[in-house]
């Protein structure tokens, strides 16, 4: 009865990819899976139910998952250098939840950072932290708004006594102060939580900073932006054994009940790639959003925190006012095949944010595709055309693309041939 509708989804799902294929991709929260990730959507676990902790599930059949889960959770722990790891958060709002839920009682005082200096809305009144306390306060910020600002939020955290502060943000240009903080947070009884949705790859690259060593108690983050996994969510502590009991509640029953088995899979083998890979791929990742920055600023562009090299992670941030603002601007470049996301920046008001004045720019998923500073300067080159010199660009998008389909960081790449034992003998694989 309804074969037509069923084959028109299909046909949209084909679009989808053939279009997103033939684009240049730069939203700051996504990122490609290799194809060995992409070949296990869909499998078995997919149908499947594991509610619980390997060997103590409350369903039956899940010895296989048992082992894929105990195998990633060890994993995480050694690329993180961390005692704890919680996989079972299907995203990183989840994750977030799953901490707030434990650790936030009504009225309670949290630090965040406000959406207009990049802040996450999980983090916020009308998000999820919003369901355990209204007594949300913002981070203060130095006058270029890209950093926070020391001195006040020392002055803030004494006199109001937060429970918690939460770093790491959406508009995520340079390390957060963890390990300046770490002290006063300690002396009154502050915890730092890290929110490391957006970094979270270039953290297991080594190129960023190292929140749990710097002092933060937590750190949640999705997988699935710079660190090119499956679409979940995770959290990774050294806390005491009874801190982690309160997560590890959160996370089941609190957050979750099944965990999506499949993408818990997938995110076994993306952890692999990120185990051989992300060094490199985190080197290049942020020299490629500077070169980008770069790019951009000598084209006429009004790129953000200039002074500071314009970023030290996988994002830029442009000032497109006189382009008639981030909507406009995120609209025309979609119209030619370059994804992006408008932004507010944080000289912004809250009510500005259908219309913002910036756009945010991520590099990780073209360099996933094997691009680099040449190819960042040509893509800036794309941009400016477009919304300077307002020519078409598609056809030029589209062909350059063309040219960058294989996910480089990954064991896409041919590999050594191994040999490999079937029925007693030893064959080619
Ligand atoms: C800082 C931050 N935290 C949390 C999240 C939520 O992650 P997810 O989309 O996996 O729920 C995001 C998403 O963009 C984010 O930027």
């Amino acid at each position: 009865m309804y074969v037509k509708e069923i084959s028109e989804i299909e046909n949209l799902i084909q679009k989808q990819a053939q279009w997103r294929n033939r684009c240049i991709n730069l939203i700051a929260s996504e990122n490609i899976v290799s194809q060995r990730v992409r070949a296990q959507a869909g499998s078995d676990f997919a149908h499947r139910y594991a509610e619980g902790h390997p060997g103590e599930r409350y369903y039956r059949g899940t010895s296989y998952i048992d082992e894929i889960e105990n195998q990633l959770t060890t994993n995480l722990k050694i690329l993180f250098a961390c005692d704890h790891a919680e996989v079972r958060p299907i995203s990183g709002t989840n994750a977030n939840e799953a901490v707030f839920s434990r650790f936030v009682c009504p009225g309670d005082v949290v630090m965040v950072n406000s959406t207009p200096a990049g802040g996450h809305i999980s983090h916020h009144r009308e998000g999820s932290l919003g369901k355990f306390t209204k007594n949300i306060i913002d981070i203060p910020l130095t006058a270029d708004g890209y950093h926070l600002d020391l001195e006040k939020t020392m002055y803030l955290i004494e006199k109001a006594r937060p429970k918690i502060i939460v770093l790491g943000k959406s508009l995520f240009l340079f390390p957060e102060p963890v390990q300046e903080l770490s002290e006063v947070c300690r002396q009154y009884g502050t915890r730092i939580m890290y929110d490391a949705a957006h970094v979270l790859g270039l953290i297991a690259g080594k190129q960023f900073q190292r929140p749990l060593k710097e002092g933060a108690f937590l750190m949640t983050a999705s997988t699935h932006k710079t660190y090119y996994g499956s679409q979940r969510g995770l959290i990774l502590s050294n806390m005491e054994a009874d801190d982690w009991r309160k997560i590890d509640r959160g996370a089941f029953p609190g957050s979750s009940s099944n965990h999506h088995l499949d993408t818990l899979a997938q995110m076994a083998i993306s952890t692999y790639e990120m185990m051989e890979f992300s060094e490199q791929y985190a080197v290049d990742t942020i020299k490629n959003a500077k070169a980008l920055a770069a790019a951009l600023d000598r084209f006429g562009f009004d790129v953000q925190a200039k002074e500071f090299g314009y970023t030290e992670s996988h994002q830029v941030a442009v000032n497109v006012r006189d382009f008639r603002g981030g909507e406009r601007v995120s609209r025309n470049l979609e119209i030619n095949d370059i994804i992006i996301n408008m932004n507010m920046l944080p000289h912004e008001p809250l009510k500005s944010h259908d219309h913002p004045d910036g756009i945010r720019i991520g590099v990780q998923e073209m360099t996933r595709f094997g691009m680099g500073a040449v190819e960042m300067e040509h893509i800036a080159e794309l941009i400016k055309e477009c919304i300077i010199d307002r020519k078409p660009v598609k056809e030029e998008v589209n062909r350059f693309r063309s040219e960058y389909q294989r996910v480089k960081y990954s064991y896409d790449e041919p590999q050594p041939r191994q040999l490999k034992v079937l029925d007693g003998k030893r064959v080619k694989s």
